[in-house]
């Protein structure tokens, strides 16, 4: 069997071990899932790309999300190491509050499931679910290149092409965790699938993330007032955990390229002008990271609720 094919064989496991929990996108019946395709009980059938991913669409993508480009940039950067310390803050975070959930109180019993909605390339769903013991998994993303990455993540990771701000196509109450890691996040999904006791996690840049790349390259400036909103998105939802990690990079100009690539400043920023500034930065330019994971449950009284420092 070559690579692929058994990354492919890998994500089949997956998404048969999630079928308890899939709803058909189309009439929102239960459904059953083989290596080939899930199909509900009226017929609507969707079949598993050749890439391992199964598109479970309510309705037509608007947004195709992020292009192969920047998946290949996100990928390179998360496989180089310079994101490991935010990789093992939200893999220890996800694992706790997968933990926390008691998954047979609710109407999903089984292994517990983690959602990351806008998930990319998987990296850090497949980080909560090796800490997480049998704890299986589903990425959403409305990127085909993300959900092909995302489907060889993880063995217990099944991969969807969807999109967070339709109708998800997974069951009530049936999500111990659903994970948003620079993502959008859609406050009334995460009401109908989490399960009793279900936490959200929200991963969100502070001010001084990549602040040199801000200055020397011209970054998007990361929002003053993000918290903010965000706090008032999750409105019903107490803030369990709160954790700023901050780290340095050591980087080259060839990783310096793959973090500008990644993120949404790529599609503002010229390629070319890209390049020109980078080349003006010094050959092991350091650069800033600073990320918070927080960790929210419903009807929890916020233990913190202060902005970090
Ligand atoms: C900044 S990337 C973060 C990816 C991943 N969570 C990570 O941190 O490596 C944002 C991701 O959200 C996806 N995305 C954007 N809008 C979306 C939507 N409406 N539904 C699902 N995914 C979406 C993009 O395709 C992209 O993979
Ligand atoms: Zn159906």
């Amino acid at each position: 069997m070559s690579g692929a094919d058994a990354a492919r064989d890998l994500s089949a496991d997956a998404l048969v071990g999630v079928a308890d929990i899939l709803r058909c996108p189309v009439c929102g019946g239960a459904v059953e899932a083989d290596r080939r395709a899930v199909r509900c009980g009226s017929g609507h059938v969707f079949d598993r790309a050749r890439q391992g991913y199964v598109s479970m669409l309510s309705r037509p993508l608007k947004f195709h999300g992020d292009d192969a480009v920047m998946v290949g940039a996100r990928g390179a950067v998360l496989d180089s190491g310079l994101y490991d310390p935010l990789l093992r803050a939200v893999a220890a975070a996800g694992a706790e509050a997968l933990a926390a959930v008691d998954v047979d109180a609710g109407p999903a019993p089984g292994a517990p499931l983690a959602v990351d909605l806008g998930c990319g390339t998987g990296r850090y769903l497949a980080g909560v679910l090796e800490l997480a013991g049998e704890a299986r998994g589903i990425g959403i993303d409305a990127s085909k290149a993300a959900v092909r990455a995302a489907a060889r993540a993880h063995p217990r990771a099944a991969a969807l092409l969807g999109d967070a701000w339709a109708e998800l196509p997974l069951a009530d109450s049936s999500a111990g965790l659903i994970m948003s890691v620079f993502a959008p996040r859609n406050s009334a999904a995460y009401r109908r699938v989490l399960a009793p006791g279900g936490a959200v996690m929200v991963v969100a840049p502070e001010p001084g993330h990549l602040a040199e790349l801000v200055e020397g390259v011209g970054l998007l400036r990361v929002d003053e007032r993000k918290q903010e909103r965000l706090a008032a998105a999750l409105d019903g939802f107490g803030e369990v955990r709160a954790e700023t990690v901050r780290w340095s990079m050591r980087t080259t100009r060839e990783q310096l390229a793959a973090i500008v690539g990644m993120g949404p400043s790529a599609r503002h920023l010229d390629a070319a002008e890209v390049q020109a500034r980078i080349a003006r930065l010094p050959a092991d330019q350091a650069v800033t990271g600073a990320v918070t994971v927080r960790v929210f449950r419903r009807g929890a009284p916020a233990v913190r609720s202060a902005p970090p420092p």
